[in-house]
């Protein structure tokens, strides 16, 4: 972490000679329901740094979208970006959230129909540069741990640290199931689980581990235990 607060204050020699300030990124990058954003949280929160969820820019872009049409065939690449335009990343306390129309809408974004239609947005190539953008921009000025599916690859090729989470598609199916406070009868799990392999296979493009990414299974792994190995991960950088 001494580096990490070194390079935030002082900056580090740029490749062309000249000294940027540059804060210290840490990307966490994973198929869905990995536990990428939930350990991301826990990870920012005890390293003081801010939790950066790319997936809630593609969610919010979704959200708006929706709001104005409903049949995602009449979608188009260029009314996605109209519907996203006034949305706004704002910092809080120890994470960056999506803001439209002045509110949060963290539950809008989590929704069924938000869910089942945001892979069809992450497609949109100048989408993705609207949220690579955005999140670049969070990361310019704090300290951040950011999470998503590409982060380590395209978005912070030279991030301090990068990590790829996997875990078997059954464990993150009864995960989400837990996470909604559902009881996991085998009918819901085999359902859950063949919609995540759903958004794996829509989503496989982009959700790629860096060449330097640590790949942690978490399958037989609690969450403080992800916690403890990147914040150790992270520590071990730093020295
Ligand atoms: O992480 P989460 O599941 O909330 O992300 C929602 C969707 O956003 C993913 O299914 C994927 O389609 C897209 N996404 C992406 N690249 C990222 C983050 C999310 O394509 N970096």
């Amino acid at each position: 972490m001494r580096r990490s607060l070194v390079s935030a204050i002082l900056g580090r020699l740029a490749a062309g000679g000249g000294v940027t300030r540059r804060s210290s990124v840490i990307a966490i990058d994973g198929p869905a329901a990995s536990g990428k954003s939930s350990t991301a949280q826990m990870v920012a929160e005890k390293l003081g740094f801010l939790h950066v969820d790319s997936g809630s820019l593609y969610r919010a872009a979704t959200a708006a979208i929706l709001r104005l049409e409903k049949d995602p065939s009449r979608w188009s690449e260029q009314s996605v970006l109209d519907a996203a335009r006034p949305l706004e990343l704002r910092a809080a306390r120890t994470s960056f959230y999506p803001i439209l129309e002045g509110r949060a809408i963290e539950e809008e974004i989590r929704g069924q129909e938000v869910t089942r239609n945001v892979s069809r947005v992450a497609q949109m190539p100048r989408v993705r540069e609207w949220v690579n953008a955005k999140v670049r921009e969070a990361a310019a000025a704090k300290n951040v741990v950011v999470d998503g599916r590409d982060m380590g690859t395209v978005v912070f090729p030279d991030a301090d640290l990068k990590i790829f989470l996997v875990a078997d598609s059954r464990e993150r199916a009864l995960r989400r199931l837990r996470q909604r406070g559902t009881p996991a009868s085998e009918q819901l799990l085999d359902d859950e689980t063949i919609r995540i392999k759903e958004r794996d296979e829509r989503d496989a493009k982009q959700t790629v581990p860096a060449p330097d990414a640590v790949t942690i299974d978490t399958t037989g792994l609690t969450q403080s235990e992800q916690v403890e190995q990147i914040v150790g991960l992270s520590m071990q950088r730093s020295r």
